[in-house]
């Protein structure tokens, strides 16, 4: 059985499928025997992929959707193309009606046609986009959620609301900070009640390569020391759990004491916290 890790967000376009492909491209070789993992594009508004790498959509999710009928689905990795950087994906077409039956089709069919038989290693990084109704298979069946995020307030307090609806267990998810944040992990932590909070740099220079603009990107060796792809590759280790990584300074100090209600259990940026600390 392969792994699944559910990527998406509440609101807006924060980067779900900028970081999906920046965890696929620096998936720790050592994770799930040495398999490459793979990104199926799974979100009902449609798939950029083959739009932005100039690559054919089928075969893809829309071929996933119809084995997924069929007594013995075929392999996902059948539907796969591989992107310039080597990540392998399984694309969607732009929108449309058969795109949003697609994601349907896929989530109502459980895990084992994303997973495949116990034979088959890997891990499957789903892009749902938002994490909505569609979606909500897709993120019930995953061993990890990751909840993608801009940083401000008011990208954080959409993130809580959808945290704290009934149903949502929100200790199974990690959230992915994109760009400036003036909050500490924990402080996240203990005010989101997620399991976990990873930051992940504003890094034009990667996204333009990981979504298409810049191919000139890929000549230059050693892209993946770029700061989105070294922040995601900690990510990855942690997601595929091969490895923990030190989170440094005051937010490591807060993270390690768990969780630590802010009064009022508001949101305190990371100055707020120092001022009061120095004030003590
Ligand atoms: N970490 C980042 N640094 C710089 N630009 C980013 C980053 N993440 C996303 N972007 C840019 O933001 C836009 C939306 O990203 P995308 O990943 O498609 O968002 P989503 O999948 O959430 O809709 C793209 O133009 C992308 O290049
Ligand atoms: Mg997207």
């Amino acid at each position: 059985m392969r792994r699944l890790i559910t990527v998406g967000s509440v609101k807006g376009a924060p980067g779900v499928s900028t970081a999906v492909l920046a965890l696929a491209a620096v998936w720790p070789d050592g994770a799930d025997g040495g398999v490459r993992p793979v990104v199926v594009e799974a979100d009902v508004s449609g798939g950029d992929l083959a739009v932005r790498f100039g690559c054919p959509h089928t075969p893809g999710l829309l071929d996933v959707a119809t084995s997924a009928r069929q007594e013995r689905p075929g392999s996902l990795l059948g539907a796969a193309t591989a992107l310039p950087f080597g990540v392998r994906v399984v694309a969607a077409p732009a929108g449309g009606r058969a795109c949003a039956e697609a994601v349907r089709v896929v989530a109502g069919a459980g895990r084992h046609v994303l997973l495949g038989d116990d034979e088959d290693r890997g891990t499957v990084l789903l892009d749902v986009g938002r994490i909505g109704e569609a979606a909500a298979g897709l993120v019930e069946v995953a061993e990890s959620v990751v909840l993608v995020s801009r940083g401000g307030a008011d990208a954080l307090a959409h993130a809580y609301a959808h945290l704290s609806e009934d149903g949502v267990r929100a200790e199974r998810y990690v959230l992915a900070v994109v760009g400036p944040c003036p909050y500490a992990a924990g402080e996240i932590i203990a005010t989101l009640g997620v399991g976990r909070v990873v930051f992940l740099p504003w890094d034009p220079k990667a996204a333009d390569v990981l979504t298409g603009r810049a191919r000139s990107g890929l000549r230059t060796s050693g892209w993946r020391a770029l700061r989105l792809l070294a922040a995601a590759g900690d990510a990855a280790r942690q997601l595929s759990g091969t490895g923990e990584v030190a989170v440094k300074g005051l937010s490591g100090d807060l993270a390690g004491l768990g969780a630590v209600p802010s009064p009022g259990g508001r949101l305190q940026p990371v100055a707020e916290l120092a001022a009061k600390e120095s004030a003590s």
